[in-house]
């Protein structure tokens, strides 16, 4: 099966991206993760200038999921000129570059700045869930706020930008529509859920020193699936990034299904190391092997067409 894909009019050579958040700091890691296999690479958030993020513990996972809390650190964007800068020099693959920001008018001056590095893809992090002590509730939460960071980041490049949702609402579609019609490109779906919370029984208190933290990991795919799902069903013409508890070839499938483009790969590292990437094409392409399909673009979408299923003889 071909894994060749084009999002806004950017090629893969497969989907699978590193999610924004891990291993996106230095170009050395970026340009490690591609040659393990990415078909593309999203850097860690930038700030416009240093933040500092919260103490440890940070992180802590088991089988089922990972909850984090690291408090969005970043050197600015200063330091994202050289790193970013060194691996755009013969670029392996194309880059997404996230962005964050505390206040909406912030977000227009780290877009400009960062659109000079010319990245292929500006993904715009609005739905981060352990900031809102820091600085209030993530954008995402509010259709116009997240049309206003939209709005205000469109007016300042036009190279393709991709809105990060949050998966804590009521109706993920509301916010995808209000970020699509301020003149967003695509949609990225899902950052982490909760916040959640995990409590050490010796101490008898949460482990991470932020208290609460974003659920990644399997435990969370049932909920990318169907966000993906409901999004792309009302907005059939905007690509998805589907991401959420992807760790398989098999789960990369079933995202694609749903109606993902690209497909975002982070706490999957920790559980298969940084050969994840190249493990999920590979099963991805068996997959496609055993089931006769030709290209990667045949299955998206299709889980709802109904069409496969009228196909089965004798199926009710
Ligand atoms: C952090 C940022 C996120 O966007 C997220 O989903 C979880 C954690 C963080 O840096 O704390």
């Amino acid at each position: 099966m071909k894994l060749d894909v084009e999002f806004c009019g950017v090629k893969f050579r497969n989907p699978l991206v590193l999610a924004s958040g891990v291993l996106g700091v230095t170009g050395a890691s970026l340009r490690n993760v591609v040659k393990n296999g990415a078909g593309g690479v999203t850097t860690k958030s930038i700030w416009r200038f240093g933040h500092t993020g919260h103490p440890s513990p940070v992180i802590i996972a088991n089988e089922h999921y990972m909850l984090n809390a690291v408090g969005l650190p970043d050197a600015g964007i200063e330091k994202a000129y050289v790193e970013i800068g060194q691996y755009m020099k013969n670029k392996p693959a194309p880059l997404i570059a996230n962005i964050v920001e505390a206040k909406i008018s912030d977000f227009a001056e780290v877009a400009e700045k960062v659109a000079a590095l010319k990245p292929d893809i500006i993904e715009v992090n609005i739905s981060c869930p352990n900031v809102e002590d820091e600085f209030g509730k993530p954008f995402s939460c509010s259709r116009d706020d997240a049309a206003a960071v939209t709005a205000a980041v469109r007016k300042k490049t036009k190279i393709p930008i991709v809105i990060k949702l949050t998966p804590n609402v009521l109706n993920i579609v509301e916010i995808a529509r209000a970020v699509v019609d301020a003149g967003a490109d695509g949609i990225c779906a899902i950052n982490t859920v909760g916040p959640g919370m995990a409590l050490d029984l010796e101490t008898r208190e949460p482990i991470l020193a932020n208290r609460v933290g974003g659920i990644s990991g399997p435990a969370i795919k049932p909920i990318s699936i169907k966000a993906v799902y409901d999004i792309h069903k009302a907005l059939p013409k905007i690509p998805i990034i589907g991401t959420g508890g992807i760790t398989t070839g098999e789960d990369a499938i079933e995202m694609t299904m749903a109606g993902a483009t690209l497909i975002g790969v982070g706490t999957a590292v920790y559980y298969r190391g940084i050969e994840c990437f190249g493990k999920i094409s590979g099963e991805m392409a068996a997959w496609g092997k055993a089931h006769n399909v030709k290209s990667i673009n045949d299955l998206r979408g299709v889980a709802h067409a109904g069409a496969y299923i009228k196909k089965i003889p004798n199926f009710n």
